[in-house]
Parts: C-alpha cells; sequence; structure tokens
C-alpha cells in the first residue's frame, strides 16, 4: 500500500527569510553536555584543540551551526560567571544542584564557551541569571564580555587572556522562570524582566539582542503578560516545548523500545508545535502587529526516560529515525512561521535530550537528528515558499497526524530546496506536486531512513543511519514526483 499526496508549490509567492538561526543548538551544563561532550581538557587522550573535542567540533563545523545557546537551561539561573574566569585550578567547585547533584569544576566558563564559538563559527547566546542572581552581576558580565574601554572589568577580561570584546549576539534574561528560574508568576517574572534588562548595556554595535523568558508550552497567559507589560523592553520571548511520547513525565517511554503506537504518538505529540507557535504568535501580534518581537524556540526536542543504567539526572538517551521525523517535521512548522519563528535551540547539542552528537570516551556517533540538520542546511537563510498538500492521514489506535509534511524554501544558492517527511512508518508516499512559479527540470538530493522505527546508530554501527543520494524523484512538465519511502526524511535541490 502506497500513499498519495498532491499538491502545489508556490515559487511565485515567496514569505519571510528562515533565519539560519532557526538552526541553532542548546548547550547546558547538565550531564556529559559540555564536559566530556565538548570540552575534555588540554591534557586529554581524545584529540583536542585546546581542551576541545577534536571530533565534536569539526562534526558541528560541518553542520553550520548558526548559534549556541548556554550555559543553561535551568543551569543558568544558578550559573554566577565570576566563578568560571581566572586560572581553571583556582575556580570553585560547586555543585550543579539541578542536574545530577555532581561537581561543577567551572573549568568550562565564559572564555572556554565563547572561544569555541569562534572556534566552529557560530553566534554566540549567553543566558543570564535571574533567579538567584542581580542586575549588578547581569550587568557586569555584559560588561566583561563587550566592553572595549580600560574599565577595571574589561581589564580583568584582558588579564583573563583577551583583549577584544567579543560579540554577544543574544543575552536571555533568565531561564524558565516560571519553573526551575525561580518559580514566578508572569506578572513578577514581567517586572523583573524590565528592572534586569535594563541593566543590559553594552557599546553601541555590539548590542545583544534582548530575549525574555517566555512561555512553557501552551502557558499563553505568560505570553499575554510579559508582551502587555514589556514588549516594549524586549526583542525577542522564548518558548520552551518538549516532545513527551506518553505525555506523562513520570513514565516518558523508552527512546529505543516502543512500538507502533509509541511512534504514532511522538508525532502527535511533534505537531503540537504548530498550534503552540500559532496560537503564541497570535497572542504577540496583540501588542507587536509589526511582528517586531522575535519568538524564539529556545528548547525543543524528544525527552524520553534516561537509557537504562545511566545516571537519571544526565538525561542522556539514544537518537533514533523516531527522532529523525520529529526533527524534520518541526523544522517544517519553524519554516512556515518564519515572519515571527527567527531563532530556535534543540536541546541538547551533545550526550543530552535530542542529541546531535553522542560520545562515548574517544567514540562519537552523529545521530539521526544530526544528518536531518544537515539534510537541512539549504534551507538557513533560505526565502519561504508556501507548498500547500493533501495528505491522507496516518492513523494508528486514537493518533492520527498528516501522512506527509512538506516545506520549501528558495535557498541562498538561488535554487528551489523541498523537504519532505513521510511520517508514516509503513507505507511509501508518492507526492506530487505542481510547481508555479518554477522552471525546473531536475530534482536531485538525498534522503535518510533506516529499516526500523528504531533505527540507530550506536558506538558499534555509527554509520547504520546516514544520507543516502535519493534517486526517487522527477520532474514532468510542471510537476515534480517523488516517491518517499516509509518513514523518511528527503530534502531535493531543483534546478
Ligand atoms: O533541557 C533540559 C532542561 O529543560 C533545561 O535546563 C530547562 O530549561 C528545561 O526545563
Amino acid at each position: 500500500a502506497q500513499t498519495k499526496v498532491s499538491g502545489t508549490l508556490r515559487a511565485d509567492q515567496p514569505g519571510a527569510v528562515i533565519q539560519p538561526e532557526v538552526y541553532g543548538q542548546f548547550a547546558e551544563h547538565l550531564g556529559r553536555g559540555i564536559y566530556e561532550g565538548v570540552w575534555v581538557g588540554e591534557d586529554s587522550k581524545i584529540p583536542n584543540i585546546k581542551g576541545y573535542r577534536k571530533d565534536v567540533v569539526d562534526a558541528l563545523k560541518a553542520l553550520k551551526v548558526p548559534v549556541v545557546r548556554w550555559p543553561g537551561g535551568c543551569f543558568a539561573d544558578d550559573y554566577h560567571w565570576r566563578e568560571g574566569i581566572g586560572p581553571r585550578d583556582k575556580r570553585p567547585v560547586k555543585v550543579n544542584v539541578m542536574w545530577g547533584g555532581v561537581e561543577e569544576p567551572n573549568t568550562f566558563g565564559t572564555h572556554e564557551f565563547m572561544d569555541f564559538a569562534e572556534l566552529i563559527g557560530t553566534k554566540t547566546y549567553v543566558a543570564g541569571n535571574v533567579g538567584t542572581g542581580t542586575p549588578q552581576e547581569m550587568s557586569e558580565w555584559v560588561e566583561y564580555l563587550t566592553s572595549p574601554t580600560n574599565s577595571s572589568i574589561a581589564n580583568m577580561r584582558r588579564a583573563n587572556g583577551r583583549d577584544k570584546p567579543w560579540k554577544v549576539d543574544y543575552f536571555g534574561v533568565g531561564n524558565e522562570n516560571w519553573g526551575c528560574g525561580g518559580q514566578m508568576t508572569a506578572e513578577h517574572y514581567t517586572n523583573l524582566y524590565r528592572n534586569f534588562a535594563e541593566f543590559v548595556r553594552a557599546p553601541r554595535g555590539n548590542r545583544p539582542v534582548k530575549v525574555a523568558a517566555g512561555p512553557n508550552a501552551e502557558d499563553y497567559n505568560w505570553t499575554e503578560v510579559l508582551m502587555k507589560g514589556a514588549a516594549k523592553n524586549m526583542n525577542a520571548l522564548s518558548l520552551h516545548y518538549y516532545v513527551i511520547p506518553t505525555g506523562n513525565w513520570t513514565k516518558k517511554g523508552s527512546a529505543t523500545v516502543f512500538d507502533e503506537q509509541g511512534w504514532g504518538d511522538t508525532m502527535v505529540q511533534a505537531l503540537k508545535m504548530e498550534e503552540l507557535v500559532t496560537r503564541h504568535s497570535a497572542v504577540m501580534d496583540k501588542y507587536d502587529p509589526e511582528k517586531k518581537v522575535g519568538l524564539y524556540v529556545d528548547e525543543w526536542g524528544v525527552w524520553y526516560d534516561v537509557e537504562p543504567g545511566t545516571e537519571p539526572g544526565f538525561l542522556y538517551q539514544q537518537n533514533t529515525m523516531r527522532d529523525a521525523v520529529v526533527a524534520a517535521a518541526t523544522l517544517n512548522i519553524f519554516h512556515k512561521h518564519a515572519d515571527r519563528v527567527r531563532l530556535a535551540a534543540i536541546a541538547q547539542m551533545v550526550n543530552v535530550l535530542q542529541a546531535m552528537i553522542l560520545t562515548d570516551k574517544e567514540k562519537m556517533v552523529l545521530t539521526p537528528t544530526y544528518w536531518v540538520f544537515d539534510l537541512y542546511k539549504p534551507f538557513q537563510g533560505a526565502t519561504f515558499l508556501p507548498v500547500e498538500i493533501d495528505t491522507p492521514q496516518y492513523v494508528i489506535g486514537k493518533s492520527s497526524v498528516p501522512a506527509v509534511t512538506a516545506s520549501a524554501g528558495k535557498g541562498t544558492d538561488g535554487a528551489v530546496h523541498v523537504a519532505l517527511v513521510n511520517l508514516d512508518p509503513n507505507k511509501s508516499a508518492t507526492v506530487s506536486v505542481k510547481l508555479a512559479g518554477s522552471t525546473a527540470k531536475t530534482a536531485k538530493g538525498r534522503v535518510l531512513t533506516g529499516p526500523e522505527m528504531a533505527s540507530r546508530n550506536t558506538f558499534e554501527t555509527p554509520h547504520a543511519v546516514k544520507p543516502a543520494e535519493f534517486k526517487g524523484a522527477t520532474i514532468k512538465g510542471d510537476t515534480l514526483t517523488a516517491t518517499l519511502p516509509a518513514k523518511s526524511v528527503v530534502v531535493l535541490d531543483l534546478s
């Protein structure tokens, strides 16, 4: 059996630019995300560049990561930047109270993060501390990072080895302040946001985008209160949404051992992103009809029970074809909302939650989610082109989702790129799309799929899931036809 899908791609109706930063990543001091995952230290036997593991650096460079958000997450509202500067062996050892109660040596601090960003060629998104910090502490961090003067704080940076100010592209004023960031009400945080954000003062030409800590999932009231009280004081607000397959935080389900119902339930939860973005954006429109304020989905991804035998506070999980399909379908949603969603950060970069990369001592694997981001690279900076498709639903039990989702964009290379995702794990799908306003004659591309719903890359079989050349697409007349394997992600370049 095969799914039949038809539709139209409107190359003659370009929309907003899909900001590259929608392909951002989140890296928190959590489990083996930073320590081991990125930082092994200069004396490590693991090949490294000044302490950063080389295999991970190379993999991230290849992905053209546009922005990295650091140091948290919940960790951010417990982080005091002064503890992470100066000689590494003199830095205080703290307890990472949020994540496993382990020692936080502060070895990876401001210099290590900013230098890492320069090394992989990415923009920086620093999350400040509202929960246990002060406006003064936040203000002085911004001064330390950005001041070209001879102020004592700027000179402290120089004494620690960095003469020139860094470029701080984005600055987050707190994180999840409705929860781990202080259990605040929307009203309380709105006032604090105005207060703290006022002191995020950087020199002209190096002013970060100010990001307010936005809502959890469907908390539209948070967005309402924050926009009403502080829209003029912010450049963006964040949205956090995690896919929990069971919808139950205490028993989220396994990343690798699941049946078809588990697949379908995960897809339903993932596609909720469409409604969340639409409705938060509608609330924002009331106070900001010109869409000056961005909606940054700066934490998203699938959150499962940890891999058996691993520390529960480390949030280490495997990553399968199911996650690849979730990632691609989510990116298609972000494309559609490019006018408002101008940054997103998947949680997280290495060894945590829906990771792009997994490491085990000297070994590294790239996950199926990594490969989706690789396939989607042409969409960074592309101009959104609408694709309307008529697709049957994929149904399993009470879960029902469109069998196929599609997205298109005109890349910075001038070519039209089309992403097609087959959410059905059983049936292939033949997609016929009329190309309006395009004279393309050929379609080439790559496909990501696997034999099982839980196909994945392990340290023993690191290349089990990886993109392959896609030969199932043709253009005849003005119609593009592609036959997608079951549970697959296809990205085509039309020329
Ligand atoms: O990504 C893991 C955690 O999820 C982050 O620290 C927090 O912001 C969110 O609740």
